[in-house]
């Protein structure tokens, strides 16, 4: 007797511990209630045979059975079940049921109870089965069965857990006793296991049998817990009560079960408490010191590195194999799944923002980099591997919206001597302010208008026609040509200049002249200036060879225009990469310039190329022939038209009132005035169309106006990005001796709307 209870408790203890429940299993046969009743077949006056009792419950099976066992034999006798005549002719041994009503007294579940009433489905168990031997609706004392009978999910006051999750426990928790009662681990677990439907174990077919070697009662077989006493179905498998285990099983804070055990095992064993009972059963701070891979530890499959991990030095790449480690990682449930992982803080520990040079400190492989170790580090403790202005790197810097890498500024070298004398370095005391820097631009440009003005006041035109070009209105190409090599002339003398000043050795001079071919020149003013001028061809000659010369400067300048676009393009900056860097606003307003340089460029190749092309079709399919001069002219005036069209509408007034002014001057008051036509556009020129001469004119008219205005554009767009640049550039931009750039310039741009008008 004593060793079957023993291996009972063994078992079940067992079963739910370790792999012993294949063992259950086996020897399982399914309980079908149906066919089973209480009340026996073979009821002898009150006397039944114990193989037809209903099985012992779990709780009962899991504890000392001998006061279950003997309170039995105290109810079984050998009674006669067959006579013939006065003679028994057959013996059996039968139990008086009601004998066992009152022997199975409250005294006798009480001492059973504590231990079946952890769990409430074995305590639903136990009554059911008290209830249909005694008939009592209570087990010791009046109303602890109340709501026995009507289980629900939600008696299990904190749900069950799959008996699987003890294999995410360490084996320290696992092999642990209770603190107060010292009941282990697994026995605990068993007392509040359950399956998922009521199952046997043993012999279901007879479980009771009275033994009269032992003179005892004993039993064969019991049923477990099922989950179907709350009505439910769950799937196959063996559970726990969580709250049942919850309160059987204490921990003492002082001396938790896995405080020895290394941190991993230590942390298996928190995690596996709160995701079992909840973390009121732990220290307030119980999450400090895991191994968990929620911050300290990061898994290796989520570890990434920033872009420029090709220029990490081995030391740093190594960094990860050194500081990996196994930690924890959350399941679904909240259990412990060891992952291999990287110790966040011995990482940390070992690098700043200076391990790694080359393109990590470079742009955007930079601000990768420093977002990177900003992610990674920040919330270490003591760290301080960032630099200080680490913000103002984590955006582009001004140097990196530059579009090119050179710079204008004395080399350290040259200046050593300075530095020693004046114990700074000199470079920023020699850099010009950047207001003197655009003042040299606005002198020149001033000096440019001044030029073209008194120019035309004084008449020099007047004199020169006199003798040295005689009005050879085809000689624009060649003036053109001079103008655009003076000014480069100038600019490549200024180039030198600054190449030959002590420091600014390594100034590369073609990228030098070609920005500055991008300098803001007022020639449309002058063209303007031109343009209002009482003269015939003359003017045209001036004006023309004046753009011929902005056309070549111009198709120069396109060189840093466009990589300036191009590397805008290339580095986000026209969709929003620069909201934050520093003087972001100075390089909007840079690479604004650039870009509207480019559509107005752009714009303008469009509509000659149209007017050409629409020309073409003109002439070809011509069946007039006209004289060729009167073609030419045609010619010009259809690309002027074109040109035009897109200004029509903003330009109308302007266009109106040159015209106006042009007829005005040229004409005097001999002629029908512009005005009065309807304000049409075309019908201006519809109007002259009749008259050849005047139709040329008018025409005229238009092509300066379009001249002017796409040059206006132009200069307004080489202001924004020289303005932009500079105040960007600061002092990487430091052409030295200014004054002498500046007069350099006056003094070339001034001959050359001279040279355009004589
Ligand atoms: C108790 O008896 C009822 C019928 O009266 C039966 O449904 C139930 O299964 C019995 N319980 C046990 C534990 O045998
Ligand atoms: C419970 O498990 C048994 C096998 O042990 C299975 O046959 C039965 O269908 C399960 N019951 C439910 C309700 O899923
Ligand atoms: C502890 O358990 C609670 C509830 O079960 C859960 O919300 C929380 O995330 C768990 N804490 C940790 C660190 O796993
Ligand atoms: C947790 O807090 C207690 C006091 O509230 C302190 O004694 C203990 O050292 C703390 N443990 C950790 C790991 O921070
Ligand atoms: C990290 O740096 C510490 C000192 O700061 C050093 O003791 C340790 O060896 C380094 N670890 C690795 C993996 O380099």
């Amino acid at each position: 007797m004593k060793i079957s209870s023993t291996y009972l408790v063994l078992l079940m203890a067992g079963v739910y511990g370790v792999d012993v429940r294949e063992a259950l299993h086996t020897a399982t046969v399914d309980y079908n209630g149906e066919d089973r009743t209480l009340v026996p077949q073979n009821n002898y006056n009150g006397w039944v045979n114990p193989e037809n009792l209903a099985p012992m419950p779990q709780c009962i099976a899991q504890q000392g059975q001998s006061t279950w066992l003997s309170t039995m034999t105290k109810c079984t006798g050998k009674r006669c079940t067959s006579h013939f005549g006065a003679i028994c002719t057959h013996h059996q041994w039968l139990t008086q049921l009601s004998c066992l009503s009152i022997a199975f007294s409250s005294d006798v579940i009480e001492s059973y109870f504590p231990y079946c009433g952890r769990s409430i489905l074995a305590k639903a168990q136990l009554y059911l089965w008290i209830h249909n031997i005694t008939g009592r609706t209570w087990l010791i004392d009046v109303g602890d069965a109340n709501g026995l009978q009507n289980l629900s999910p939600a008696s299990l006051a904190k749900g069950y857990a799959a008996v699987d999750v003890i294999y995410n426990a360490p084996p320290c928790l696992t092999g642990s006793d209770s603190a107060l009662s010292m009941e282990p681990f697994q026995h605990v677990i068993a007392s509040c296991g359950f399956t998922n439907t009521t199952q046997h174990t043993g012999n279901a077919a007879r479980p009771w049998e009275y033994s009269a070697f032992l003179r005892s009662m004993i039993a064969l077989d019991f049923e477990t817990v099922g989950y179907n006493l709350v009505r439910h179905h769950i799937r196959d498998g063996d559970y726990f009560d969580k709250d049942c285990f919850c309160s059987a099983f204490t921990i003492d804070l002082e001396k938790e079960p896995c405080l020895g055990s290394g941190q991993l095992d230590f942390t298996k064993e928190r995690l596996w408490i709160n995701a079992t009972c909840g973390s009121t059963s732990l220290p307030d701070n119980w999450t400090d010191i895991l191994k968990t891979t929620q911050f300290a530890y990061i898994p290796i499959e989520d570890w990434h590195w920033p872009i420029c991990v090709a220029d990490m030095p081995k030391q740093v790449i190594e960094l990860t194999d050194q500081c990996a480690t196994d930690a924890c990682g959350l399941d679904s449930s909240g259990y412990c799944e060891v992952k291999r992982a990287v110790d966040r803080a011995c990482f940390c520990r070992n690098i700043s923002y200076d391990s790694c040079g080359g393109s990590c400190h470079i742009f955007e492989n930079r601000i990768d980099y420093i977002k990177w170790l900003h992610d990674l580090c920040d919330n270490v403790q003591d760290w301080h591997g960032l630099p200080d202005n680490w913000r103002q790197l984590a955006a582009p810097t001004p140097i990196d919206m530059i579009p090119w890498r050179w710079t204008i500024k004395p080399s350290i070298d040259s200046d050593i001597a300075y530095i020693t004398r004046l114990g700074s370095i000199r470079a920023t005391e020699t850099c010009s302010l950047n207001e003197w820097k655009l003042g040299s631009f606005a002198l020149v440009n001033i000096a440019t208008f001044l030029a073209a003005f008194l120019s035309q006041r004084t008449g020099i035109h007047r004199i020169a026609r006199g003798f040295l070009w005689h009005s050879h209105p085809q000689c624009w190409f060649f003036k053109g040509t001079l103008i655009a090599a003076l000014q480069l002339l100038a600019i490549w003398f200024n180039v030198l200049s600054v190449q030959n000043t002590s420091g600014y050795e390594d100034v590369p001079v073609i990228q030098l002249m070609l920005l500055w071919c991008s300098m803001p020149r007022l020639a449309w003013l002058t063209i303007l200036l031109i343009g209002l001028q009482p003269f015939g061809a003359m003017e045209f000659s001036a004006a023309a060879s004046l753009l011929f010369a902005e056309m070549i400067l111009q198709s120069l300048s396109s060189y840093y225009m466009i990589m300036t676009v191009n590397y805008g393009r290339e580095h986000n900056f026209y969709l929003g990469g620069i909201e934050r860097a520093e003087r972001g606003r100075l390089a909007k307003t840079m690479y604004a310039g650039a870009l509207m340089w480019l559509i107005i460029i752009g714009a303008a190749l469009v509509q000659l190329m149209r007017a050409i092309r629409k020309m073409n079709r003109l002439t070809g399919s011509g069946s007039l022939d006209p004289p060729k001069s009167q073609t030419a002219k045609q010619t010009a005036s259809k690309i002027a038209e074109e040109l035009m069209a897109p200004l029509h509408e903003g330009c109308a007034k302007l266009r109106e009132k040159l015209a106006h002014c042009w007829m005005d001057k040229t004409r005097g008051s001999e002629e029908t005035p512009l005005t009065s036509s309807q304000g049409g556009d075309y019908m201006v020129y519809g109007t002259f169309s009749v008259k050849g001469q005047h139709h040329w004119v008018s025409q005229k008219t238009f092509l300066y106006t379009a001249m002017v205005i796409i040059m206006l554009l132009l200069w307004i767009a080489q202001w924004l990005f020289w303005g932009g640049f500079i105040g960007l550039s600061s002092e990487e931009f430091c052409p030295p001796k200014l004054g002498v750039l500046t007069a350099v310039w006056i003094a070339s741009s001034s001959i050359g709307v001279i040279i355009s008008i004589i």
